[in-house]
């Protein structure tokens, strides 16, 4: 059932109407053979132009689900998702996503013809036009002279730098993205962080980014919004804008992030005690 509950706007306290994206009210599940798996249970944010969204989350709680169903790849089966007030009902180019499996470049193109595929399948471009866009982003992301390389002979950093670059170069109006340097090692994972910070600082995309580390969202994230486990529930949004690379190790950073984490994990901690500690850069959705 994909209909507008009535009296969504009123009952969704964070609801505004000139959001980018909005999702409100929005269970989804899955049905395999003779059982219901509820992976969200009316979940409701907005993301705003240039905001770098976060979902964090233990695994289960439907952050890649919520992704998909963003993406257009799965329906709600309760409540509705709007991109720029349309509602979502299928995949398109405005939403982009990049996985974690950089093995998703097919082998037999070159780095550059990895970059213009989408725009060229999509009928965005024309070839001349779809190369130049391609070199461009390629150059984005530090990858201009590897623009005839095979992926195979590129690390596992360099590939998803492709990924991001082949993303961008169809200029989505969100990019999404699903724990993306979850299979890279902690160095490369941190240098590809402060990439995709200093890529945002020129390009200034809108990003909904999933990963299952608190760390990480507090470094990517200028907002976080934090599920409750298995079905994901909205238990709070927290604000992250101070943070980034440098922040790490920090006083503040830690505290932030031991907040998070009892937030997410610790059951009895309702979020008016958190209240009372102090957590001011919390904003709680429920
Ligand atoms: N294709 C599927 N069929 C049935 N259940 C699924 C399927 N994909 C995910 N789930 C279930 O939905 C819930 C949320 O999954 P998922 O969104 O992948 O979580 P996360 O990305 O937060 O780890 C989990 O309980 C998972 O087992
Ligand atoms: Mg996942």
């Amino acid at each position: 059932m994909n209909a507008p509950l009535p009296g969504h706007a009123a009952s969704n306290p964070i609801a505004r109407s000139d959001a980018l994206l909005a999702v409100a009210h929005v269970s989804l599940e899955y049905r395999p053979p003779q059982r219901v798996v509820r992976a969200t249970h009316q979940v409701s944010f907005e993301i705003d132009p240039a905001d770098r969204y976060v979902l964090p989350g233990p695994s289960g709680c439907g952050k890649s689900t919520l992704l998909k169903a963003v993406a257009g790849f799965i329906q709600p089966c309760e409540g509705e998702i709007r991109l720029q007030g349309l509602r979502v009902d299928a995949p398109g180019p405005d939403r982009i996503v990049v996985f974690q499996e950089f093995d998703q470049l097919p082998p037999w193109k070159t780095v550059k013809q990895n970059v213009m595929f989408p725009l060229l399948a999509s009928r965005t471009l024309k070839k001349k036009e779809a190369e130049e866009r391609a070199l461009h982003y390629l150059e984005k992301v530090g990858l201009a002279a590897f623009a005839d390389a095979y992926p195979h002979t590129l690390s596992g950093g360099m590939k998803a730098r492709v990924a991001i670059a082949r993303a961008l170069a169809m200029q989505p109006k969100i990019l999404l993205m699903d724990e993306p340097f979850a299979a890279l090692d902690a160095l490369t994972r941190r240098k590809m962080q402060e990439e995709l910070l200093l890529l945002w600082e020129e390009v200034r995309f809108t990003l909904l980014f999933v990963t299952h580390s608190i760390e990480e969202a507090l470094v990517v994230g200028n907002r976080i919004l934090l599920l409750s486990p298995h079905p994901g529930r909205v238990c709070a949004e927290v604000h992250s804008h101070q943070y980034d690379l440098h922040s790490l190790g920090g006083v503040a950073f830690q505290e932030s992030a031991r907040r998070i984490h009892r937030l997410l994990f610790d059951e009895g901690q309702s979020p008016e005690t958190e209240r009372d500690h102090d957590f001011n850069d919390i904003r709680i959705a429920y």
